[in-house]
């Protein structure tokens, strides 16, 4: 398109047609390589220490990055995509450790609602609630999180049958299900079975941790940006959740992230 009529053209379409850009942000290396496999186009730009690659997947303008650990980590990530890259939705894939007693390893959450459960700002403001906020918790965008649940539930009935036995018996990934509810966030890896424990009892209904969900939904409400999060459970959050964390990340987690971006930006 290098003629000036093109150039005409393109710009009226642009004007009728705004172009949405989707973040695509990922928690691992291993996760962001499976995305950034499918753009064809991706230019690499560094804001902020971290690099945030531009291009296209499968037609639609989008954005990839990792989001950093931790829920400065990620505030800062959301920020930036928001402010520097004017995304217009964020859609994040990550692992997490499941809590809730359905939740097993090799299943999927797709959060509808997110709480940091290390805010504790008591006897000032009740326990959970985030000062200023007047409230705890923070919703994903429904739309958005029901296109990502559509996407995971496909994903979840072809990709165990192509992960092959070895994979499929080490983690007992026969039935894997996809949930919707609560996801909750805090600075910590839980690894004990004393933590968790104490997670359940404080949060009855949290369905898995993970360490930054409810950052970018902080950020996203602030923005008025729509959020959807889903996370392939790794782990059960208790004393053996450090044990296949890396095997997991590498032959499961990374292949599911993979395959639920690629359905759902080629979801009708
Ligand atoms: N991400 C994956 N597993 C986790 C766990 N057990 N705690 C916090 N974040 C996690």
């Amino acid at each position: 398109m290098q003629g000036g009529f093109g150039r005409l053209f393109f710009c009226l379409f642009r004007r009728t047609c705004p172009v949405t850009t989707t973040a695509i942000v990922s928690a691992l290396h291993e996760e962001l390589a499976a995305v950034l496999a499918l753009m064809p186009d991706e230019q690499q730009q560094v804001v902020g220490g971290r690099t945030f690659w531009r291009g296209h997947l499968h037609g639609h303008d989008v954005v990839a990055v990792l989001s950093g650990i931790g829920k400065v980590a990620a505030a800062t990530t959301a920020t930036v995509l928001v402010e520097r890259f004017g995304v217009q939705r964020i859609v994040f894939t990550g692992v997490a450790g499941g809590l809730a007693p359905g939740v097993r390893v090799g299943d999927v959450v797709v959060a509808q609602r997110f709480l940091q459960h290390d805010m504790d700002a008591s006897p000032i403001f009740p326990r959970h609630e985030v000062p200023g906020y007047g409230r705890a918790s923070f919703d994903a965008d429904a739309a958005l999180t029901a296109q990502l649940a559509r996407a995971s539930e496909r994903v979840l009935r072809a990709l165990p049958s192509q992960l092959g036995p070895e994979v499929l018996n080490a983690f007992e990934l026969q039935t894997p299900r996809c949930h919707q509810g609560l996801l909750i966030s805090g600075d910590r890896f839980v690894s004990t079975t004393a933590e968790s424990q104490a997670l359940r009892e404080a949060l009855p209904e949290a369905l898995a941790v993970e360490m930054e969900g409810a950052a970018f939904a902080q950020v996203c409400h602030d923005y008025g940006v729509p959020l959807a999060v889903v996370r392939t459970i790794s782990d059960r959050a208790d004393d053996a959740a450090h044990v296949d964390f890396p095997r997991f990340l590498r032959e499961v987690a990374s292949r599911y992230s993979g395959a639920i971006i690629d359905a759902l930006l080629t979801q009708r």
